[in-house]
């Protein structure tokens, strides 16, 4: 008979720079969901993984045993094939709400569950929930009925699903163990495999404006995701992003579904469209529906030109209970009070926007939170927001501030007017898509 895992012996495992055994992980990953670990066990065990890292085969088991901390969605009644993304969060990226179409469009379902905003980035369930009447909270069954009627369903975290990374995210939050990535890694994949799908592309960012700053770390974390969601069985690439300017010209949620709709309709920024077509490429070709990322790119052009990705929206937004009038009249989303211009300080061109400058500036206005139970205002944020390169007259506007309040739209102003600075000539951006890995 095996002898009983005691929580204090898997900490001290681990402390000591030792490798847990399955065993191990399971009985960590079951004390999360069962309460049968106290927060200060599981706390403790987080900061000595944090500190001491995971073996490749660690980090696997611990993303296993963290799908399995309650159900895995079965999808197998949807005909086609199933492939999801994820970004690891970035400032103005609305992507998720115009490429989920475009690809359902492509005949690929798209079964996605994000997250909120949380700090600076914003979060995909914020920016849906701008649509007035729009439901976030589907069950699973309710999720299933609309993936059948539509292929495509956009919803948060169930209790059901990866219940132990809820439990565990939320000590990693305020015990400064989240900057580690085998806990991420274990995290993110957890839930992305949870969803029942068979492919998956993430959209891993770096730069002022990204989660994990530096190129060369963010980097670690791509290889280390697709690593294990190899070996976990699932078709995996990643996308390494740049985020040092925002995607798009809007922050904010209702602005940037707004920007969204855009994007579905052929009018959407450069920059978030290139980003867009570099995901929805991976997630065609891993899927199977194209040979070429060159042939998935023409499937997912003639997706908007054709109005194929429009109708899905509308069909999701009318299947998730939301006002499907928006997608004609944005103007009936949800608007700020006061719509006030940024002069420039002087003529010449954009020189940098500092994405997490001008993300400080939206949380200020009341569009993002600081904890995950903070309310937040849809409508206020930040729109026409010049980008790096683009010339300015003295006194024109670098962006338009959407504000519900006067004090607030003061601090921001400030700080978009240190975020967005006007030179004689742009500065060095590294290259949006910086590379494909796996
Ligand atoms: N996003 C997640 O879902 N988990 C992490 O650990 C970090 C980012």
């Amino acid at each position: 008979m095996s002898s009983p895992v005691y929580p204090q012996h898997i900490i001290a495992r681990k402390r000591d720079g030792g490798v847990l055994t399955p065993a191990e992980i399971e009985a960590f990953v079951r004390g999360a969901t069962d309460g049968s670990w106290a927060d200060y066990q599981l706390t403790a065990l987080l900061m000595a993984i944090f500190l001491r890292g995971m073996t490749p085969e660690e980090t696997t088991g611990l993303t296993t045993a963290m799908m399995r901390s309650g159900t895995v969605a079965d999808l197998s009644f949807l005909p086609q094939p199933k492939a999801d993304k994820h970004s690891t969060g970035g400032v103005g990226d609305k992507i998720s709400l115009h490429l989920a179409p475009m690809v359902a469009a492509c005949g690929v379902a798209v079964p996605m569950i994000s997250g909120r905003g949380l700090g600076h980035t914003g979060g995909t369930l914020d920016k849906l929930e701008a649509i007035p009447g729009f439901r976030v909270n589907l069950s699973l069954d309710e999720y299933r009925a609309q993936l059948a009627g539509c292929g495509l369903a956009l919803i948060g975290q169930t209790a059901e699903l990866a219940p132990a990374d809820k439990k565990l995210y939320a000590l990693r939050d305020v015990t400064a163990t989240v900057e580690s990535i085998p806990l991420i890694c274990a995290s993110i994949l957890a839930k992305k495999l949870a969803e029942g799908i068979d492919v998956l592309v993430l959209d891993v960012k770096f730069g002022r404006g990204a989660f994990m700053p530096d190129r060369a770390r963010a980097r670690e974390l791509a290889l280390a995701l697709v690593a294990v969601a190899t070996a976990l069985g699932k078709p995996t690439r990643a996308v390494l992003t740049a985020m040092e300017q925002p995607l798009g010209r809007a922050v904010g949620h209702a602005l940037e579904v707004a920007e969204s709709i855009d994007c579905l309709r052929g009018r959407g920024p450069a920059d978030t469209m290139a980003v867009t077509y570099a995901l929805g490429e991976q997630m065609l070709v891993l899927a199977g529906v194209a040979a070429t990322p060159a042939e998935a790119h023409r499937q997912l052009a003639a997706s908007l030109t054709q109005g194929t990705a429009l109708e899905k929206f509308r069909q999701m937004v009318r299947g998730q209970g939301g006002d499907v009038r928006v997608v004609d009249e944005p103007g009936r989303l949800p608007a700020a009070r006061l719509q006030v211009p940024l002069p420039a300080p002087r003529a010449g061109m954009v020189q940098g926007v500092d994405a997490r400058g001008v993300a400080l500036a939206a949380l200020r206005l009341g569009a993002g939170r600081t904890r995950v139970s903070d309310p937040i205002d849809p409508a206020v944020g930040v729109s026409h927001l010049l980008k790096v390169g683009e010339p300015v007259a003295a006194g024109g506007a670098l962006c338009v501030i959407h504000a519900n309040d006067e004090a607030a739209l003061a601090e921001a102003r400030a700080l978009l007017a240190a975020a967005i600075v006007v030179g004689e000539a742009p500065g060095a951006l590294p290259p949006l898509v910086a590379e494909i890995i796996g």
